[in-house]
Parts: structure tokens; C-alpha cells; sequence
């Protein structure tokens, strides 16, 4: 399996950033072992998509509706049609803010993937939930049910993010992202066999240039959302490294 290095810009990134997107997808062209996306807000898709020659654009969340009277909100078929390859679904912070359940982002994935596009639906435990020892349970249901039963690597990847890691600096013992990533795949081939097999897990949460190489390295972590480190080209192009080292 190739490493799979997706950037999530979250709220943020105006007309002046197309060049750093340009930098970005020049910068992971060189690391043609890794596989790499980058998924910015709607308003820029588009110019993105113009900008970057063939570098994988995605959006960052999709109504489970095709069209209809949603006001404010992007169908799935719109993020295709501005040129998206992939979008994110259950990303913590919606699931948080936008109060988002499992059974949302299931119908979110199916839309998704109904417009063609590939997905990264999220899963992860907040900071009290792992204190209190929950972290495995919460996690996995979340896991069985975010996934609809067609789930298969060909266009599916899950990205386990633990809440308390996210834009904080802080990340979890080897160990423990070890541990989590073993029983999120323990549960993919029970659920899916080889279609779940294939299904790659990224771990996202405070990943950075010093921290990659470790994470990367890490049995069943098949490659990283990136949040703050995937601003700048700078940056997020040790990730790359690190990414590309590990596949030697
Ligand atoms: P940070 O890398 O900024 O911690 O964000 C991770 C994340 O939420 C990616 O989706």
C-alpha cells in the first residue's frame, strides 16, 4: 500500500494562497511513492483544480442530499463538478460543531461516493472518553456505524483522529495509535474480508516533519491528515519525506 498524505486546511485559505497550493502540489511531485491530496475549503476548489496540473483536490465535508433546499450547504455532485477527486466526511470538528452522527456521515459517505468521489471518513475519542478508558469502544463504533456496508479500499479510507490530538502538539504513545490502528483493521477484514483489507487507515492529529517518520512507521497507519502542518509548502513537505522514506 502507498502512503497516502492528505492535507485538511479546515476554515482557511484565500485567492493569495493558490500559489502556496502550487508550491504544495509541486513539492509532493517529487515524492512519487506517496500518494497525496490536499482538501481546501469549496470556495477555492475550483481555482485549485485550475492551478495545480493534475494534483488531487478535495473538499472537506458534503450534504448527504444531491440538490435540493439546503441553504449554505455543497452537495457532493458540486464538490465533483468544481473538479474534487475526494472529500473528507466526520471530521471531529463537524461532528462537534455541526452535531453530525455516525448515521449522517454514513449517508454523507454514500453521497459521496454515489458523485464519484473518493473518502476519508474520520473517527476518533475525545480526551475524557480516553481517560475514562473508552477510547477503543468509542472509536470502533463509531468505525461500524460511519461505514456504509459497501465500504472497499478502491474508494474508501478511514482516518483515526484522536480529538484531544488535534491542533494541539500533543500525539499519543506509539503504542496507543498502534493498538487503535490494529483494531480498526481487525474490524475492516471482519466486516469486509479483503475489500477491508485494502482500506487504508491514516492517522491524523498534531502530525508534523519531526513527528511523521514515527507515526508513519508504525504497523496498519497507512498515511497521515494533516491539519496545520499542511499549510505551506515548507512545512508539509517533511511529511512527504518522511512518507516516501518509509516506503523504501
Ligand atoms: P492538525 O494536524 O492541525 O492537528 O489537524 C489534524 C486534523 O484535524 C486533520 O483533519
Amino acid at each position: 500500500m502507498r502512503k497516502y498524505i492528505v492535507g485538511n486546511w479546515k476554515m482557511n485559505g484565500m485567492s493569495a494562497d493558490l500559489t502556496e497550493i502550487a508550491a504544495i502540489a509541486s513539492v509532493s511531485a517529487k515524492y512519487a511513492s506517496v500518494e497525496s491530496a490536499l482538501c481546501l475549503p469549496a470556495t477555492l476548489i475550483g481555482r485549485a483544480v485550475s492551478a495545480v496540473e493534475g494534483y488531487i483536490i478535495g473538499g472537506q465535508d458534503c450534504h448527504m442530499n444531491a440538490s435540493g433546499a439546503h441553504t449554505g450547504c455543497v452537495s457532493a455532485a458540486m464538490l465533483a463538478d468544481a473538479g474534487a477527486r475526494l472529500t473528507i466526511v466526520g471530521h471531529s470538528e463537524r461532528r462537534a460543531d455541526e452535531h453530525e452522527s455516525d448515521a449522517d456521515i454514513r449517508a454523507k459517505a454514500l453521497a459521496a461516493k454515489a458523485a464519484g468521489l473518493e473518502v476519508i471518513i474520520c473517527v476518533g475519542e475525545t480526551l475524557e472518553q480516553r481517560d475514562d478508558g473508552k477510547a477503543l469502544e468509542i472509536v470502533l463504533g463509531q468505525l461500524a456505524q460511519s461505514l456504509p456496508d459497501a465500504a472497499s479500499g478502491d474508494w474508501l479510507s478511514v482516518a483515526y483522529e484522536p480529538v484531544w490530538a488535534i491542533g494541539t502538539g500533543r500525539i499519543p504513545e506509539d503504542k496507543d495509535v498502534a493498538d487503535m490502528h490494529r483494531e480498526i483493521r481487525a474490524q475492516l477484514t471482519t466486516r469486509f474480508g479483503p475489500a477491508g483489507a485494502a482500506i487504508r487507515i491514516l492517522y491524523g492529529g498534531s502530525m508534523n516533519g519531526e513527528n511523521a517518520a514515527m507515526l508513519l512507521s508504525i504497523p496498519d497507519v497507512d498515511g497521515g491528515l494533516v491539519g496545520g502542518a499542511s499549510l505551506t509548502a515548507s512545512k508539509f513537505e517533511p511529511i512527504f519525506a518522511a512518507a516516501a522514506k518509509s516506503a523504501e
